[in-house]
C-alpha cells in the first residue's frame, strides 16, 4: 500500500536531486520509508469507484468487511467513506500518520483468547482490537507479537486451520511472503514470484485475495497458486459502482459480485432475473445460459436500484422506494398502463419492502419488511393482509420462491426453505449457500 506513494516520492526526489541511484527503489520500501509519505493524504477522501488502492482489508468481527484507505473506512461493500478514527480511536492517538499499513481479522476458534480480534499493522507497531476496543497492554510492537515477521508491512491476512495446515497468518512485504503459525510462532518464507505484491489482502468466503492497485488477483493460501484469468478490477467484485472498468465483463462481474442483490425472481416459466445496481442478469430456463443487461435497457421507467421484485401470472411487480411498476413479460418488457402506482395502492401496506416473492400460482405474495413478514391476497385492489409472522431474522435483501421451495437473500449467502411456513416455524438459520457459486453460476 506504501509502494505507489514512495514511488511518487522517489521520482519527486530524482526530479529534484537527478542523482538518486535505482536501487534505492528497494530501500524505500523498507524501514527506512519516510514516516510522513502520506501526509498528503491526510484528510482526503477517496471515492472507491474511481479505483483506488487500499491500505488494508479486513472483516469486522461481524463479518462485515472494512476497506482503508489514508485516515478513512469503508465498512461493507457500499456506501461513503468514514473516519476510521470514529471506529478505531487509538489508531489515531498513537500515530498521527493517518494511515494503516495492513490489517486482518483473527478467526481460530482453537484460540479463543485471540478469536475475532483485528490486528493492525502500522509502522513497527500491532494494535489488537475487540468490539472496537483497543486490548490492554497494545500497541506491542510487531516483534513482540509476531517474531521473525518485519515492520512496515505490505499485508496480512488470516489463515484458519482446514485451508492452511495450522491457524497461520500470511503476512507481505514487498515480494516477499510470510507463513506466521499462530501456536509454535513459526515462520516460514514462501516464494511466490507469480504473484504481484500485494498492497492489501483479504480473506473472503473462503477465499484468499491479493489486491495491488485497484486490481486482485485470487491465489491458494498454501501454495499460493493462481489459477483463472487474473488480475481482476476490485470495482468489479468488492463495490457496488454504476461505472466499471472499460474492460468489465457485465455477466462475469454480476455472477462473482460479492456484493448483495437488490432483488431476484423467477418468473412462471422459471427464467431467473437477479438485479444488483443498474444491472441485472437474466437466466432462461431453457439454455441455463446468463446474460447481463442494465436495467435501463429494458425497464426504462425504472431506470435503477430496485428494493424487491416478485413474479405474478406473466407480469414482473417491481417495488422501487414507495412505488410498484407492474411489467408485462417478453421482449420489450412493457409497464402497464396506469402504473407507477404507490406501494399503499398495490399492497396496502407502508414503508420499504426488503424482498416480495409469490410461491407457485397462489394470489399470496409474501413481502418482507425487517423482520416481519406479511402475506397478502393479491386478487383484493389493494392487497389484503392474510396473516403477519415474526421472522427468526431481518436484514432480508431478496427472496425468490419458486417449486423447489424458498431461496432467502442477506450479503453473499442464501438459505433454502422448502416453503414460506417452514420458514417462519424455524428457530436456526439453515445452512449457508454461497450466492455468486451456488445461485448465479459464477466459477470461482
Ligand atoms: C478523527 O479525526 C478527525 C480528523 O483527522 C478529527 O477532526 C476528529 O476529532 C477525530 N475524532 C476522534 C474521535 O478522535
Ligand atoms: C461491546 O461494546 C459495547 C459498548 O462499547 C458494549 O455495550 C457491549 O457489551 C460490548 N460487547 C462485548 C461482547 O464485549
Ligand atoms: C515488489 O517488491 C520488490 C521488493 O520486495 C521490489 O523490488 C519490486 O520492484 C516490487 N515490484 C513491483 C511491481 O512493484
Amino acid at each position: 500500500m506504501r509502494l505507489l506513494s514512495q514511488t511518487l516520492c522517489l521520482c519527486l526526489a530524482l526530479a529534484l536531486s537527478q542523482a538518486a541511484p535505482s536501487h534505492h527503489t528497494e530501500k524505500m520500501a523498507g524501514d527506512e520509508a519516510p514516516k510522513h509519505d502520506h501526509k498528503e493524504h491526510h484528510g482526503a477522501v477517496h471515492e472507491r469507484c474511481e479505483g483506488i488502492e487500499f491500505d488494508a482489508i479486513a472483516a469486522s468481527e461481524k463479518g462485515v468487511p472494512f476497506f482503508f484507505k489514508g485516515d478513512h473506512l469503508w465498512k461493507g461493500f457500499h456506501g461513503p467513506a468514514e473516519l476510521s478514527n470514529g471506529s478505531f480511536k487509538e489508531l489515531d492517538d498513537h500515530h498521527h500518520l493517518g494511515h494503516v499499513d495492513a490489517a486482518f481479522r483473527m478467526h481460530y476458534e482453537d484460540d479463543l483468547k485471540h478469536h475475532d480480534h483485528i490486528f493492525f499493522f502500522l509502522d513497527d507497531h500491532v494494535f489488537s482490537y475487540y468490539n472496537h476496543t483497543l486490548e490492554e497492554g497494545f500497541p506491542k510492537k510487531i516483534q513482540e507479537v509476531f517474531p521473525g515477521i518485519p515492520d512496515h508491512l505490505d499485508a496480512a491476512v488470516e489463515c484458519p486451520k482446514g485451508e492452511c495446515d495450522v491457524d497461520s497468518v500470511l503476512f507481505f512485504k514487498g515480494d516477499d511472503v510470510f507463513h506466521f503459525e499462530v501456536a509454535s510462532k513459526k515462520v516460514e518464507e514462501r516464494e511466490w514470484a507469480h504473484l504481484p505484491n500485494c498492497t492489501s489482502a483479504f480473506r473472503w468466503l473462503e477465499h484468499y485475495y491479493c489486491f495491488h492497485g485497484h486490481k486482485f488477483t485470487k491465489f491458494h493460501p498454501v501454495t499460493g497458486l493462481v489459477t483463472g484469468k487474473y488480475p481482476k478490477d476490485a470495482r468489479d467484485f468488492f463495490m457496488r459502482c454504476s461505472k466499471f472498468g472499460e474492460d468489465s465483463d457485465h455477466v462475469e462481474r454480476e455472477q462473482c459480485s460479492r456484493v448483495h442483490l437488490d432483488a431476484i425472481t423467477s418468473d412462471d416459466s422459471g427464467t431467473i432475473y437477479a438485479f444488483r445496481g443498474h444491472h441485472y442478469l437474466h437466466q432462461e430456463k431453457a439454455t441455463d445460459a446468463w446474460k447481463g443487461f442494465t436495467i435501463e435497457s429494458s425497464f426504462k421507467e425504472l431506470h435503477s436500484e430496485v428494493d424487491a421484485v416478485f413474479s405474478h401470472k406473466g407480469h414482473l411487480y417491481m417495488i422501487k422506494d414507495d412505488q410498484v411498476f407492474n411489467y408485462k413479460e417478453g421482449e420489450p418488457h412493457t409497464l402497464v398502463d396506469g402504473y407507477p402506482k404507490s406501494v399503499k395502492e398495490v399492497l396496502g401496506i407502508d414503508g420499504h419492502v426488503d424482498a416480495a416473492f409469490v410461491c407457485g400460482d397462489h394470489h399470496t405474495v409474501h413481502v418482507i419488511q425487517g423482520h416481519k413478514m406479511f402475506d397478502l391476497d393479491l386478487s383484493k385492489t389493494p392487497a389484503e393482509v392474510l396473516q403477519t409472522v415474526e421472522l427468526p431474522f431481518k436484514n432480508v435483501d431478496a427472496g425468490m420462491c419458486g417449486p423447489s421451495g424458498l431461496k432467502i437473500l442477506r450479503g453473499s449467502h442464501f438459505y433454502h426453505y422448502d416453503s414460506p411456513m417452514i420458514m417462519s416455524a424455524s428457530k436456526a438459520m439453515p445452512e449457508a449457500h454461497k450466492i455468486s457459486l451456488d445461485l448465479l453460476g459464477c466459477d470461482h
